[in-house]
């Protein structure tokens, strides 16, 4: 029999998360990612929970370690940069972590170890990605946009919060799954100065203002900006240039103290901040993660947004589920026969049913908890919410992880697959 011949549309975490355990499998894997190379952008991203026993299982810890980031907590600060909380990193690898955990990484660093530990078994095409397809009952025909054509037995749809594949299994006047958590972020890089720690620092300004630091380099820090409600300058500049963005962010902030000048100064040179990105923080949430033979992974599918501190958890769990669930179709369908208890008697279709079933209950958590607290209906919500964070920081309870991020989900462990323990990858 044919190799199962799989194409993953995004070369983000998801997609090579996923290649990485079919292509041990012996299945035929490729990637399309869009940019012309690997996107190694972003900033400091973590794993918690589930996310890490996963990256274990993988056998990728140890590379991990080698990238973490070395930030010693979380404080907040008053306009004057004196600190009012801290919230130490803990170290001790038990309970909750803190805001800041033992798993920090910058992204793009991620993004080149699962490459790595994938370009050897998986074929990757950058500045390609899926222009349409058609499927009947035994493939998917996928054409591309440098003209060519091909045939999968399945096509999975990795690509990201904007996703096209999602659009293009939805049917063609549904509206897109995209829920608004009223809240926008600025990212950037800008030179480190005196007096930078290796510490995440937050201010709150009036308005509903938020600037945010982070540092991973000797010689840069990570600048965030956000803005925690619905505005229509900023909503109707998400689709304009970097420059209007820029521009629209600077003046939003130019009366916001603490160290809004240095960001703004960095806004305005063109030799700085060349990593600006923007973007309006939200979830998808979609009933149906896959039509056919065509399925959802990753922030395409639930991306439970940066406020959840669960995105690349998220990630990294989804593919070891659906690749899980895959193996054990494939396996069961070439035992006996018959004994495909899932209902559809097509392996692939019984496996990606098994995959929404076993995942959605991991992934609600994560995104109901959420919606419930960090996502207050009115502008007013907002404000209470970020009143009793600095007033939490005070009493030094770590409301973040105990109530903010979505690190403790309970009753639900993550499912063994005899497939993929058998590859013995396992540290
Ligand atoms: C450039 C970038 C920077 C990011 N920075 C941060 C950050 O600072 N903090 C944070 O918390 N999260 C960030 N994220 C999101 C974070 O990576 C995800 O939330 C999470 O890791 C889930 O990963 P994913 O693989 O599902 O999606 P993503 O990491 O978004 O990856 C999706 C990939 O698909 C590619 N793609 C998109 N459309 C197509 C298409 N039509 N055809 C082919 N390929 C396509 C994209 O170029 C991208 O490489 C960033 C994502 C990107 C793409
Ligand atoms: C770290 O977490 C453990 C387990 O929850 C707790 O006992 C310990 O006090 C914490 N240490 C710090 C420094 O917060
Ligand atoms: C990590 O941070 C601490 C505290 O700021 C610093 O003393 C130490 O040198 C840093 N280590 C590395 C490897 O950057
Ligand atoms: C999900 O898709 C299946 C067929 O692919 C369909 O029968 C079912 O109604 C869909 N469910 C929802 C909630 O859209
Ligand atoms: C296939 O499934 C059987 C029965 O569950 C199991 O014993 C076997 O280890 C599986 N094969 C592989 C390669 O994992």
């Amino acid at each position: 029999m044919a190799a199962l011949k799989v194409l993953i549309s995004g070369g983000g975490i998801a997609g090579p998360a996923l290649a990485f355990w079919l292509s041990r499998l012996g299945y035929d894997v490729t990637i399309v990612e869009r940019f012309s190379c690997l996107r190694a952008s972003g900033q400091q991203i973590d794993l918690r929970g589930h996310g890490i026993q996963t990256l274990k299982r993988m056998g990728l810890e140890q590379a991990y370690r080698s990238k973490v980031v070395n930030e010693t907590g979380l404080q907040f600060v008053d306009s004057s940069g004196r600190q009012k909380a801290f919230f130490p990193a803990n170290k001790t690898g038990k309970g909750l972590q803190s805001f800041t955990t033992n798993y920090e990484i910058m992204r793009g660093d991620l993004c080149r170890l699962l490459y790595d530990a994938t370009k050897d078994h998986v074929k990757y095409i950058f500045g390609t990605s899926v222009e349409s397809f058609e499927q009947d009952d035994k493939s998917v025909e996928v054409q591309f946009t440098d003209g060519s054509k091909d045939r999968f037995d399945l096509l999975v749809g990795a690509d990201g919060l904007g996703s096209r594949t999602r659009r293009m299994i939805l049917p063609p006047d549904s509206p897109d799954p995209f829920y608004s958590l009223h809240m926008y972020m600025a990212y950037f890089t800008i030179p480190q100065q005196e007096g930078d720690e290796y510490i995440a620092t937050g201010y709150l300004a009036t308005n509903k203002r938020l600037l945010f630091t982070r540092r991973h380099s000797p010689d840069s820090i990570q600048a965030y900006m956000g803005y925690s409600d619905d505005l229509d300058q900023l909503k109707d500049v998400m689709k304009s240039g970097v420059e209007e963005q820029k521009k629209i962010w600077a003046e939003l902030f130019q009366d916001a103290g603490w160290q809004a000048q240095r960001f703004i100064k960095a806004l305005q040179d063109d030799s700085l901040s060349n990593d600006f990105f923007t973007h309006e923080v939200a979830q998808v949430r979609i009933d149906n993660w896959s039509r056919g033979r065509v399925v959802l992974l990753g922030d395409a599918a639930y991306c439970p947004s940066p406020a959840t501190g669960m995105g690349t958890s998220l990630s990294l769990v989804g593919a070891y589920v659906l690749a899980g669930e895959i193996a054990k179709h494939l396996n069961r369908s070439n035992g006996v026969d018959g004994d495909n208890t899932d209902g559809a008697g097509d392996p692939i279709l019984s496996a990606l049913e098994a995959y929404q079933r076993r995942l959605k209950p991991f992934v609600s958590q994560v995104q109901k908890l959420a919606s419930g607290f960090w996502v207050p209906s009115s502008p007013r919500g907002i404000a209470v919410f970020n009143f009793l964070l600095g007033l939490a920081a005070k009493l030094r309870i770590d409301v973040l992880s105990r109530w903010v991020l979505r690190e403790d989900v309970r009753g639900w462990d993550l499912p063994e697959y005899a497939e993929l323990a058998q590859l013995g990858l396992s540290e």
